[in-house]
């Protein structure tokens, strides 16, 4: 493994052909150091939970010993990875031989849509060459007599094929055995022939259902059990929480899928049903036969339907494709909506839609005929730490930040990525001069997962926290029970100053545009601003003169801030940046008390009494207005003409107080924002996503999981028009 590099591995696959003796052996050792690397990896990814190289990686290794042993036949050696699927199996669950095999899908390496167009064509030709065989004579070995089905001979005549195009979710395959409609046992894949006992982990999962209704006596399920992104963050904080306060049997994980993989094959299923898992449904296993009373599908479309029936989720993203072009737009399509999906994907894939077509396609190995997988861009990659760099935020927390070799990950060139604090940076074990895999999902900030300690150099540097702040030399300190160092210095210290400067400016703050991170770093190292009352002090000949500053921008600065002196009070106080104090609490603190004198003057038992506020924001919101800086800033303020819009009676209750939206799809006549915006102004809470505690969901059209999440829950689900009589009534 030591002197494989992603370098090295990619620079010799262009020299395969390499002649001599010198260059066999040199092949030879390659292959040998690709096996030793690709067994070491599919251990720590199969049977530890704990996989260390990207799946991006990988692949690239697999596929360079798979065209090493292509090009050099006597490469290939009975133990090869490239001679197996899947795991082993763990020592603590029972072995299951499956009673179909769990097979696996051929992945079609072109990114592009040419994946779609490929496959499709590979189905033709493979048809047409069985239909050769049935015109050879009898006594020919290749030939065949029994006749293609209906649907190959459409086909071949030039029909579009029929498909079933689905997302690839990034989990686990999972087999549930159920007789007579309950729930007998859940197996995982393994090696594909034998999986693990996982019954009772899997009983746990609410999505999985444990009596059906109306299925066959013998129902075999294959689907995909894994973590939704929102619950793996959840997890992994509460992970993070419990390891800083010292406890051994916590641990965070990589990705969502191995964080599902982990809970699955977690040992005491008490602990597994701690963990947030859901389940898609996709194939059929072993069925009663249509012979034998059981039912008789003749597509794959039916079966999904099928199983929606018996109670099985199916993701409502699969699709009917007529055609590879038809697979294409699936594949862009789902391509541009999958960082805003609620779980990980990493491709596409492509099903015969025709069961009687897929038995004549059969397999190849372990692979079907009558599938592929067409991937994505990976969201994990390989690269190198250069340094780490410590920033200095708005409350004066020290973040660690990798400083990283450009790396092509997740759609973006990746050059920095967030190592939290110092507990993470040693717990990861990050060093200057480590090889390590970024991960870059959806929109979130990209991270450091974990650093490859094998390919660490002699002479990498472990990080050590400042004693001093970095920006203006006061002393850092760590307070008991806290991950996080911070720097002293406050107001002092400018990197604060001007981090409190871009928060208070922000969009969902004050929202004074024009006011960014060039700007404010100018305006605070010439000593133009120390806190945010100076900005509504600044004259149009400060600014001209600065960097990117003409009188035009100058003046749409002066405009943008004096937009900003009316905002409503929440806005206002979120702008305040007090700690632990984000946008919902200061919607939260606003309502309450009404105005700002009364929050101010607000004992720590009154905040306690703002619903959603404990004992830490009570006592930073009352420690923030107890400090005469920030009495006189605000005195300031109200000086230089700021007048926030307060609720005029603080005690009128607002008709939606306490209750709590989620928005999902399209509305017909209101934008998200706006339908956010009133609810909220009669009161109500707006979430993300749907939990025991959401009380309404507003579904518009194309709404998605969300809704499915709250049928599943039993939340009221209404409409534009349902929502519009709520706040008419209220
Ligand atoms: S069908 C051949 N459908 O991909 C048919 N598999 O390499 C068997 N997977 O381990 C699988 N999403 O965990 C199928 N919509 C989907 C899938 C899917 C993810 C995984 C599955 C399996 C692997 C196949």
């Amino acid at each position: 493994m030591n002197n494989i590099t992603r370098q090295q591995s990619r620079g010799a696959a262009s020299d395969g052909s390499r002649a001599g003796a010198d260059g066999d052996a040199a092949l030879a050792r390659e292959a040998k150091e690709l096996r030793a690397a690709l067994h070491r990896a599919a251990h720590q990814y199969y049977t530890l939970d704990a996989p260390e190289l990207p799946d991006a990686e990988y692949d690239r290794l697999f596929r360079r010993l798979q065209q090493l042993e292509a090009q050099h036949p006597q490469l290939r050696l009975p133990g090869s990875p490239t001679q197996r699927v899947g795991g082993a199996v763990l020592a603590g669950f029972a072995p299951v031989r499956h009673a179909l095999p769990m097979l696996s899908i051929r992945t079609q390496t072109d990114t592009t849509s040419a994946g779609a167009e490929r496959f499709d064509q590979q189905v033709r030709s493979y048809l047409q060459s069985e239909q050769r065989r049935l015109q050879l004579p009898a006594d020919d070995p290749r030939h065949r007599s029994e006749p293609l089905c209906q649907e190959a001979l459409d086909a071949l005549a030039g029909a579009a094929l029929a498909f079933v195009a689905e997302p690839k979710f990034d989990g686990l395959a999972m087999s549930l055995r159920y007789e007579d409609g309950v729930l007998v046992q859940a197996a995982t894949r393994g090696d594909g022939e034998t999986g693990e006992d996982v019954t009772q982990n899997i009983r746990t999962i609410g999505q999985v259902p444990l009596r059906l209704h109306g299925a066959p006596p013998l129902l075999e399920v294959r689907g995909e059990v894994y973590m939704r992104r929102d619950d793996f963050e959840q997890l992994n904080e509460e992970q993070r929480r419990r390891m800083a306060a010292g406890d051994r049997n916590a641990r965070s994980f990589v990705n969502p899928r191995n964080a599902a993989a982990g809970a699955v094959r977690q040992l005491d299923p008490g602990i597994a049903a701690q963990r947030p898992l859901s389940f898609f449904a996709y194939e059929l296993g072993q069925i009663t036969p249509a012979q034998e009373g059981g039912p008789d599908f003749a597509s794959h479309w039916q079966v999904l339907q099928a199983l929606r029936d018996w109670g099985f989720p199916v993701s409502e993203l699969v699709r009917l494709a007529h055609g590879p072009a038809e697979l294409a737009a699936f594949h862009a399509d789902l391509g541009a909506q999958r960082d805003a999906l609620p779980f990980d994907i990493d491709g596409v894939v492509y099903k015969i839609d025709a069961l009687a077509l897929r038995r004549e396609l059969g397999f190849v190995t372990r692979e079907p005929r009558w599938a592929v997988a067409h991937k994505y861009a990976p969201q994990e990659e390989l690269t190198r730490v250069l340094g780490i760099d410590v920033q200095v935020g708005r409350t004066g927390k020290l973040t660690p930040v990798a400083r990283l070799e450009p790396v092509f990950v997740g759609g973006v060139t990746v050059t920095n990525a967030t190592l939290h604090n110092e507990l993470e940076v040693h717990r990861k074990d990050v060093r200057v001069g480590d090889t390590v895999v970024v991960r870059r999902a959806g929109d979130v900030i990209p991270e450091v997962v974990a650093s490859l300690p094998d390919r660490r150099p002699a002479d990498a540097q472990a990080f050590v926290m400042p004693a001093q702040c970095p920006v203006c030399g006061s002393d850092v300190v760590r307070e008991e029970g806290e991950a996080d160092h911070r720097c002293t210095g406050g107001i002092v210290c400018s990197a604060q100053r001007k981090q409190a400067l871009l928060h208070f400016a922000s969009r969902r703050a004050m929202d004074i545009e024009g006011l960014g991170e060039k700007l404010v770093d100018q305006l605070v190292d010439r000593d133009l601003v120390h806190t945010v009352a100076d900005l509504y002090r600044l004259q149009p000949d400060d600014l001209v003169g600065l960097d990117r500053m003409a009188e035009k921008s100058a003046q749409n600065l002066l405009d943008a801030l004096q937009q900003s002196r009316q905002r409503p009070l929440h806005r206002f106080v979120h702008a305040l940046g007090i700690r632990h104090v984000g946008e919902r609490t200061a919607r939260d603190l606003a309502q309450h008390f009404g105005s700002l004198d009364a929050l101010m003057a607000a004992s720590p038992e009154a905040l306690l009494q703002v619903p959603d506020v404990g004992p830490a924001i009570a006592q930073s919101v009352h420690l923030f207005f107890a400090q005469p800086q920030n009495q006189e800033v605000i005195a300031q303020l109200r000086a230089l003409g700021l007048a926030w819009q307060e609720t005029a009676d603080p005690y009128k209750p607002l008709p939606l107080a306490g209750r709590t939206f989620v928005l999902t799809g399209t509305l017909p006549g209101l934008t998200r924002e706006q339908a956010q915006a009133l609810l909220e102004a009669a009161g109500a809470r707006v979430a993300s996503s749907v939990s025991k505690k959401t009380d309404f969901v507003v579904a518009g059209s194309a709404a998605g999981s969300k809704l499915a999440r709250a049928q599943k829950l039993g939340i009221r689900v209404i409409d534009e028009s349902g929502m519009r009589a709520l706040l008419a009534d209220s």
